[in-house]
């Protein structure tokens, strides 16, 4: 699939007349699923948004079966958290909370069952710089 993805990239590119640049070719980043980049932010992937990681990735705290997601981000009227969520490994949401722009912090607590261990997600979608997510395990 990756192939042809370059080969038709190519041929657009040779097709229009331009030369093709070895970073447009270039294979992600390790880590890195290349139909979200740029839709879904990470530490290692800041797309756009280069620099805006430290106060738009969810921050992990866990106790126990206790998970606290905290966003470093000002809370203002036209600038804010609006929503983080808790997410398993097979894609389960098991918690969400909205954020208005009053809340004084993007803080959020959710309870994973004892049972669980694995992967879990963690996100944060900011209302100017889009969503980023936080991959833990417990
Ligand atoms: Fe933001």
């Amino acid at each position: 699939m990756n192939n042809r993805r370059n080969f038709l990239k190519s041929g657009v590119l040779l097709a229009t007349g331009m030369a093709v640049s070895a970073p447009l070719l270039a294979k992600p980043k390790k880590g890195r699923d290349p139909k979200f980049s740029g839709v879904i932010y990470t530490d290692e992937d800041t797309g756009m948004w280069a620099g805006k990681q430290d106060h738009h990735v969810p921050v992990v705290t866990v106790e126990g079966n206790s998970i606290t997601l905290f966003t470093d981000h000002p809370m203002s009227e036209v600038h804010y958290i609006v929503r983080h969520t808790l997410v398993d490994k097979s894609g389960k949401v098991l918690g969400s909370k909205t954020f208005y722009p009053t809340d004084e912090k993007a803080v959020s607590r959710f309870t994973v069952p004892s049972e669980y261990h694995g992967k879990l997600y963690a996100t944060s979608f900011c209302n100017k710089h889009d969503f980023w997510l936080k991959e833990f395990v417990v």
